[in-house]
């Protein structure tokens, strides 16, 4: 299919390119590049056969957009480009509103000009706010307890709105959960600006030498360790979720929702010793109070994917941990090295 990938120079969208672009899609990146970078589709190119075309531009300029889309005239579209930063949503939510939902909009009417029926659209667990039961099905009830939430589920009910005014269009709203990891060979991962918000990419840092130790926020939870429980997912899993939404898409018509994740739970402290495993040390960590707005625990209940797409999670923790030691290690400034 010819693919047109939003947000494809960041950590998520440049681990999807390779596995669209190995399964022979064409693919065309729009990136505004405001937190990802031109290095990524280089490198994205030299893991992958095919070519890569590639424009800078923001989401929000429907008139470029509408002329980029006409001109590449794509049957899909993957939409990751946004603002992903939960803390940042509370300071900026004008900002978070204008980017992820202005943006699905602009994005929707450039494909409407360009007759696109079909988009694949990044949403997150965090849709679903305060777990009501775990693990979270797609029935869950969404209560987002963050302006970065809020954008993620009002956008999705723009695109089912779509769906739903439109007999040929196909929407696959994938909720993320933890997604961490590199793509094995080291050339791609996660290049986080400043300090890291993220358990992982703050680890890796700390690996690094870069942070002296890693915060532990809170070991009086009610789990079995007393830190916080997550459903991590390795990145390349999580892309190849894409391809097989993508599939779906081209089969159905309609607005529907899945869960990615793994259905199963890891605390801080499994992944920081699965971390020190694969360094080969022990990783200095310190605990410190909750995090404020921090659940104990959540899961995905992935059982909806794995029958309707046919997909599930085949990597592990260490397969996660391994990989990001790969890259971090080779480019421990990221891209800017
Ligand atoms: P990222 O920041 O690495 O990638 C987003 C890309 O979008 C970047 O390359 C950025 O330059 C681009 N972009 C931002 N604003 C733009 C604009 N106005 N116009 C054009 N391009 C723009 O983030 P990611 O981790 O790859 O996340 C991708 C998507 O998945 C986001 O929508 C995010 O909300 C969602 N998501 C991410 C996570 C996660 O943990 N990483 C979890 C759930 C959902
Ligand atoms: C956060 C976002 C979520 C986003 C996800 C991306 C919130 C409320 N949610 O989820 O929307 O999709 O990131 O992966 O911010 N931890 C530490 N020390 C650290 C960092 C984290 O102990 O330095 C702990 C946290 O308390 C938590 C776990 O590690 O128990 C995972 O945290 P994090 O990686 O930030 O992800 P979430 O909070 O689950």
């Amino acid at each position: 299919m010819r693919v047109l990938v939003t947000g494809g120079a960041g950590y998520i969208g440049s681990h999807t390119l390779v596995e669209l672009m190995g399964q022979g899609h064409e693919v065309c990146v729009v990136d505004s590049y405001a937190n990802g970078s031109p290095e990524a589709l280089a490198r994205v190119q030299t893991l992958s056969n095919g070519t890569l075309e590639a424009h800078e531009a923001d989401i929000r300029d429907t008139d470029r957009l509408t002329t980029i889309a006409r001109a590449f005239a794509p049957e899909a579209v993957v939409h990751f480009a946004g603002l992903k930063a939960v803390g940042e949503s509370q300071r900026q939510p004008v900002e978070y509103y204008d980017v992820n939902i202005t943006g699905t909009l602009s994005l929707l009417r450039a494909m409407e000009a360009a007759g696109c029926p079909r988009v694949i659209f990044s949403s997150s667990a965090t849709v679903y706010g305060e777990p009501v039961y775990l693990p979270y099905d797609e029935a869950h009830p969404t209560a987002p307890t963050s302006v970065y939430g809020q954008t993620k589920r009002m956008a999705e009910q723009i695109l089912t709105d779509w769906a739903a005014a439109r007999p040929e269009a196909a929407v696959m709203l994938l909720r993320y959960f933890n997604p961490v990891g590199a793509h094995p060979s080291g050339r791609i991962g996660e290049d986080p600006q400043g300090v890291p918000d993220n358990l992982m990419p703050y680890l890796a840092q700390v690996a690094t030498g870069q942070r002296p130790y890693l915060q532990i926020w809170g070991d009086d939870y009610p789990t079995p360790d007393g830190t916080g429980i997550r459903d991590y997912i390795h990145v390349v899993d999580l892309a190849r979720a894409h391809v097989a939404a993508l599939d779906r898409a081209a089969a159905v018509t309609g607005a529907e929702v899945y869960n990615i994740g793994t259905g199963r739970g890891s605390s801080v402290r499994e992944m920081l010793d699965a971390f020190s495993r694969a360094v080969g040390r022990d990783l200095p960590a310190q605990v410190m109070p909750r995090r404020p707005g921090d659940i104990a625990e959540m899961q995905a209940d992935a059982t909806k994917a794995a029958t309707q797409l046919r997909w599930k999670a085949e990597l592990d923790v260490g397969d996660m941990v391994a990989s990001i030691w790969t890259w971090q290690s080779a480019n421990p400034k990221g891209y800017r090295t």
